[in-house]
């Protein structure tokens, strides 16, 4: 019988040490959408792959962006550079990016709609999106974590329902008013789907996912713990069981009281927290049972200066005694200079 081991790659890589539940000295650090339109070298590259979705699908070009900011700034991981949104895709859904528009869908408005999903997620559509991560993989040094994703399904859905981005996410809040049975099936397709698509990620050498859950906080507790915790939940399992012991940080952004039951029911590794979500809290309550990600406000990154030494700071202090990787408390926004990046790095380094 083969004895169960941990990877080797877990003694040395301080994100995957942090997500054991150590404390690392000096905290691994990477920032959500680091790769992103704040770096030239990105807009350089996306430009030449023309579309959002081009970039996405062409490994070379993905594995390239993907390491720009590794590179550059030395972070603890790349993060696989794809979108939550080639999941309805591969489901057979229409999506597209227009450029200053964000994503558009074809709106799935009615539970007749759902019969046109596919069964499972086609793997020719996320093909490229696995060799991306495996030439990721054999280019990082042995220090470097690779993480690969998805979105949670609430937040894909949100984007499926309306087709496009809402400000209150209310076109799926209805859906699951009026027809919770059809929008459970929703949920549950992308469920499975979310579990092929890291399943397939993490067999192509990614070594930690994280799931996207970026709409979480717009639901109350009972829509939460249906909609949010039971899917994660079933995913993370249903990944553990192909791959055991999968190493998952969770982001359910905007959640407050229910980080706790989130942690508890789902079993990620980690727990990603927004700039919103009390460090103290996070200290005494989520920190004993998990790892703790983030979370410096993207603004104050922005605003660099004493607002980001302030902020920086404040992450330290009363998150680096536990289990702590470094992060922003959402993605980077494109005006960010990089002279900011630079400082925040300096700092937590020393
Ligand atoms: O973090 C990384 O560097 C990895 C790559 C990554 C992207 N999107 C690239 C991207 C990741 C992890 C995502 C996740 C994602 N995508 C989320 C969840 C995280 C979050 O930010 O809340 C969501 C909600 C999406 C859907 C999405 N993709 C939207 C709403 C938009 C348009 C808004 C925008 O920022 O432009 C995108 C486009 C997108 N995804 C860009 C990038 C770098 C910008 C597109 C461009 O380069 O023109």
């Amino acid at each position: 019988m083969e004895e169960a081991r941990k990877p080797e790659s877990v003694g040395i890589k301080p994100l995957l040490r942090v997500l054991e539940g150590t404390r690392e000295k000096t905290p691994p650090i990477w920032m959500m959408r680091q790769a992103g339109r704040y770096l030239p070298e990105y807009r350089a590259v996306r430009e030449k792959a023309g579309g959002f979705l081009d970039l996405c699908f062409n490994p070379e070009l993905a594995a390239e962006v993907t390491l720009q900011p590794v590179r550059r700034f030395g972070f603890d991981a790349a993060i696989l550079f794809s979108d939550i949104l080639v999941i309805p895709l591969a489901l057979g859904r229409k999506v597209e990016f227009q450029v200053g528009e964000g994503p558009k869908l074809e709106p799935l408005t009615d539970a007749a709609a759902l019969d046109s999903l596919r069964e499972h997620i086609d793997g020719k559509v996320l093909a490229p999106v696995y060799e991306t991560v495996a030439r990721v993989k054999s280019a990082l040094d042995k220090k470097t974590t690779l993480i690969g994703f998805c979105g949670a399904p609430w937040t894909v859905a949100t984007y499926m329902v309306a087709g496009e981005a809402t400000p209150d996410q209310a076109p799926a809040r209805l859906f699951a008013y009026r027809d919770p049975a059809g929008f459970g099936r929703l949920i549950d397709r992308l469920v499975q789907g979310s579990i092929e698509y890291l399943v397939g990620q993490l067999k192509a050498g990614a070594e930690c996912v994280q799931i996207f859950d970026t709409w979480a906080g717009v639901l109350g507790p009972d829509q939460f713990e249906r909609w949010c915790i039971q899917p994660t939940q079933k995913i993370v399992a249903g990944v553990r069981e192909q791959v055991p012991n999968a190493k998952v940080i969770g982001f359910p952004r905007g959640v407050q009281a229910m980080a706790l039951p989130y942690v508890q029911m789902t079993g990620v590794n980690g727990i990603g927290i927004d700039w919103t979500f009390e460090r103290e809290i996070a200290r005494d309550i989520l920190q004993p049972r998990t790892a703790v990600q983030g979370n410096v406000d993207p603004l104050s990154l922005l605003a660099g200066g004493a607002a980001l030494d302030r902020e920086v700071d404040d992450v330290l202090a009363k998150l680096s005694g536990g289990p702590l990787i470094f992060n922003l408390g959402h993605g980077i926004l494109p005006a960010t200079p990089i002279a900011h990046v630079e400082r925040m790095l300096k700092r937590v380094r020393g």
